[in-house]
């Protein structure tokens, strides 16, 4: 059967090969469907956003659809860069919008945030699973480590042991992250489902 990720992101598209393959779905990205859909993100919650994304795709395929929506939530910037995170206040690196959280936070104690993942799953017969994950943590004095990506070097999840996640190995991320929590409810769901053939 059918999946097609709502992306091309070839990270992120291998990640979910590896992960899909073994419950007998031939995963194809967007782009090797020929589906070149620029879907509006105008949902105000990352759950409707990924919705929206999958259901596009779904509407056009009929077929199974993942598709995912993540972001950082400050708690003292009342939940900012959220549904911004890749694109807060229009800066056009990630070093500037790192940089726009910790200016923000000059002289706040309450440095509390976290990371939000929502996949969406559209099954074959067009009804849509949610599954969120979400990772605790504070937000550092200063950037910190090259690992990861976007908000990295910056975040230090409650179980960093004091550490930017940037500063910890991939495989961390791997086990901990908000994007891993959501990976599990997703395969904890289609494991207790019996795929049809
Ligand atoms: P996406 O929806 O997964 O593409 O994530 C949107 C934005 O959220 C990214 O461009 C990053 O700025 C931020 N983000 C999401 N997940 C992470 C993460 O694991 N580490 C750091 N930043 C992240």
């Amino acid at each position: 059967m059918k999946l097609i990720i709502a992306s091309n992101n070839k990270g992120k598209i291998r990640e979910y090969k590896d992960i899909f393959e073994p419950f007998g779905f031939l995963v194809r990205s967007q782009g090797e469907e020929n589906i070149n859909l620029e879907v509006e993100e105008t949902g105000t919650t990352f759950e409707q956003n990924a919705a929206l994304k999958a259901r596009a795709i779904y509407d056009r395929a009929h077929c199974c659809v993942i598709s995912d929506d993540s972001g950082l939530e400050v708690e003292a910037l009342g939940g900012e860069p959220g549904l911004y995170s890749a694109r807060y206040k229009g800066l056009q690196t990630e070093h500037e919008r790192r940089m726009a959280v910790l200016k923000g936070l000059e002289g706040k104690d309450n440095r509390n945030a976290r990371f939000v993942t929502c996949i969406c799953f559209i099954d074959e017969t067009g009804k849509e699973h949610l599954f969120t994950g979400i990772w605790k943590g504070v937000i550092a004095a200063k950037e910190e480590g090259a690992n990861g990506f976007g908000y990295d070097p910056i975040f230090i999840s409650e179980d960093g042991n004091g550490k930017t996640t940037a500063s910890m190995p991939l495989s961390f991320k791997e086990t901990y992250s908000h994007r891993a929590k959501a990976v599990k409810a997703l395969i904890a769901y289609l494991q207790s489902r019996s795929l049809p053939a």
